[in-house]
């Protein structure tokens, strides 16, 4: 077999992934050369002449293949970063966003004295590992209805060396007490969305993480129900919500008996976060 310098291999992943219409097929190309040589992903650059090893090369083969087939890189691999954070995941999670951020950014800027975060769809536990790292002496509770998105997370607290607490739950069912905080980026996708979804997310990634019922508002209204026996005198909520979602949401907080809301934009100038008190 011949052998191969980073630069020769670069390049081919690179017209690889173009051939196969592969989004950011350069980022591709260097995550999992990067990976697989145990490097941060620009020091290859400073390496370009070495030459690979067969196993390497075996293995950065085989993920390429499975990259080819849309499969996303995340699961393939297993981790990604979130918030400065490494997060295992694996299918029986959602693949934490960089939206997503936004959301643990907002409630650092806006929020301190908090004592208790309760998190419902915790899946991987993203938002929680990130939140329980600034609000070091809350009590933090992560909730999902999935057993296997719980271990998820649990896996994910471990690695990051943080104390949560979890519990599996449909929404409220198994939640007992109050809390300054109850955080949710839950299923907002609606249906018909769901269908015109990306071949890569919808084969891939959970639908029961990304779907949800009445439009996509199911589970902001079960929340939004329920959420007053759950709150602290001067609880709020935090919300992720889809960007065309902001008003819906906004009567339903209110038809609930909250009154203060306040919607935060995203990079792209869409309604992405919203605050309920
Ligand atoms: C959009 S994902 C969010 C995951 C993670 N919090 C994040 O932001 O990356 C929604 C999560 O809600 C969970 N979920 C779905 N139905 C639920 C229910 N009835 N009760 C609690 N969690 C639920 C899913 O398993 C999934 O982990």
């Amino acid at each position: 077999m011949r052998t191969w310098t980073i630069r020769e291999l670069l390049d081919r992943l690179i017209t690889q992934f173009e051939n196969n219409k592969i989004s950011s097929p350069k980022q591709n190309a260097e995550t999992i050369i990067s990976h697989i040589l145990k490097m941060k992903r620009l020091d290859i650059y400073l390496q370009l002449e070495n030459e690979i090893s067969e196993t390497e090369l075996n293995s950065i083969l085989v993920i390429t293949e499975r990259r080819k087939k849309c499969e996303p890189l995340q699961y393939i691999l297993g981790e990604t970063e979130f918030y400065g954070y490494k997060i295992k995941v694996n299918k029986s999670v959602l693949i934490p966003r960089p939206e997503t951020e936004l959301l643990v950014e907002k409630i650092i800027k806006e929020e301190n004295n908090v004592n208790s975060i309760l998190e419902i769809g915790t899946g991987s536990g993203a938002i929680v590992i990130a939140l329980k790292k600034h609000f070091q002496n809350s009590i933090v509770l992560a909730s999902d209805v999935s057993k296997d998105a719980l271990k998820t997370a649990a896996e994910n607290a471990v690695l990051n060396s943080v104390q949560l607490e979890f519990v599996k739950s449909d929404i409220f069912e198994n939640i007992a007490g109050r809390f300054d905080l109850i955080i949710s980026n839950p299923p907002y996708i609606s249906p018909d969305e769901y269908e015109q979804l990306p071949i890569e997310i919808r084969d891939h990634e959970p639908k029961s993480a990304l779907q949800a019922e009445n439009n996509g508002l199911y589970y902001y209204e079960k929340i939004l129900q329920n959420a007053k026996g759950h709150l602290t005198k001067s609880g709020k909520i935090y919300f992720e919500i889809g960007y065309d979602q902001a008003e819906k949401i906004a009567d339903i907080a209110k038809e609930n008996g909250f009154s203060k809301i306040k919607v935060f934009k995203d990079l792209n100038g869409f309604d992405r976060i919203m605050r309920i008190i």
